[in-house]
């Protein structure tokens, strides 16, 4: 069994932090999401894996190496256009050979790891597995109509009237019967090779794709909210633990809150679950549940619920509670001293500013 992650694409919808970085690497509870996902696949058993980049693979290559870090081998396979997750599968045939292989969208994070699904897979006589699970906004997502008896009828990409609230969960098992699919279906309405297509022709064939429906959470880390999200269940699940080179004084840190190497915080209270980064400084501030502080930051003076902060980023609020922020890296935000006491920003383009 080989893995194939995706991690090409634009990730235009986390604008403006992927102007200047793959949206994969962002990461959830101080870990970029790429890196749950190789770690995911290697706790599967699935050591060598390949990883499909697009205009940021030199960012993704820093980021992984050659997998040794992980007690897994990586072979990168460069993709010049993101022309769909079926071109992808196309491109990689040369590394996945006639192997069966599991299929991770690099932007995915799924509760209860891939271990059980494969186990099926090599058990079974399957072509194909895909993962479903039942969601509010089937829309945004490919979705799977099953049939009584629980097979699959039909498999659309992105529906505006879904047959069902059944999405398809960016993680899939195929045998080498799917390079007949993904050669002969076409470019969808937008142009690209879809998955989704490639499978349907899987179904029509006669090949045999068995549907899992997951019943643990599972994100799409496509949008800022959805990365809030992500953070919040990967933060309720992480076992906590405060660095012995951390230094702690006069403070109130709950039991569910991690503090990593070298991380300071004076007069300050963290309510858990909550991550403090590698060599942060944390003063005179709360700091309060589902917060992921990365490494390097500055927190002076605030108040901050619910948010991720990126590296280097230096945040000081006196006067306003920061509630669901996404703030990027080498950030400022501090009080205007000097008068009128306006709001001054000086924001990249697409980003959003929410004020009371
Ligand atoms: O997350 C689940 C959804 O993922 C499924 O429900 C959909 O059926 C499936 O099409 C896909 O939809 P998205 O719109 O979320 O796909 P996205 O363009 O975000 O790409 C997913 C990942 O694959 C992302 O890490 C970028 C990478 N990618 C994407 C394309 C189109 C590539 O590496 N190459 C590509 O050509």
């Amino acid at each position: 069994m080989r893995g194939l992650v995706l991690s090409g694409g634009k990730g235009t919808r986390l604008y403006p932090l992927t102007y200047t970085r793959a949206k994969q690497l962002i990461p959830v509870a101080n870990k970029p999401v790429l890196v749950r996902v190789i770690e995911t696949i290697r706790d599967a058993g699935v050591a060598e894996i390949g990883v499909v980049i697009g205009q940021t693979g030199a960012e993704i290559r820093e980021a992984l190496g050659d997998g040794s870090r992980w007690g897994v081998a990586i072979t990168y396979i460069p993709q010049e256009q993101p022309l769909g997750l079926a071109h992808a599968v196309k491109i990689a045939r040369d590394f996945l050979q006639d192997e069966p292989f599991v299929m991770f969208l690099g932007d995915n994070v799924i509760q209860g790891g891939i271990s059980g699904l494969i186990r099926d897979f090599t058990n079974h006589a399957w072509n194909s597995q895909i993962v479903l699970k039942a969601v509010d906004n089937p829309s945004s997502f490919g979705v799977a109509k099953l049939r009584p008896d629980g097979t699959i009828e039909q498999l659309i990409e992105k529906p505006k009237e879904p047959p069902s609230n059944l999405a398809l969960v960016g993680i899939y098992m195929f045998d080498r019967h799917i390079f007949e699919a993904v050669n002969a279906i076409t470019p969808s309405w937008r142009g690209e090779l879809e998955i989704t297509d490639a499978i349907q022709w899987l179904i029509e064939h006669g090949y045999v794709v068995s549907p899992h429906v997951h019943t643990g959470w599972w994100i799409d880390t496509g949008k800022p909210t959805d990365m809030l999200e992500a953070n919040s269940y990967v933060l309720d699940e992480i076992t906590p633990y405060i660095d012995p080179s951390a230094v702690i004084e006069n403070s109130e840190v709950d039991r569910r809150v991690t503090v990593e190497a070298g991380a300071r915080i004076f007069n300050s209270t963290i309510h858990g679950p909550t991550i403090i980064g590698e060599g942060t400084l944390i003063e005179n501030s709360y700091i309060g549940p589902y917060t992921s502080i990365y490494h390097h930051v500055t927190i002076k003076s605030c108040e901050i619920d619910r948010s991720i902060v990126l590296e280097n980023s230096a945040i000081e609020s006196p006067n306003a509670r920061l509630y669901g922020c996404l703030i990027g890296r080498n950030v400022t935000v501090q009080p205007r001293q000097a008068r009128p006491r306006t709001l001054t920003m000086n924001l990249g383009d697409y980003s959003n500013l929410w004020m009371v």
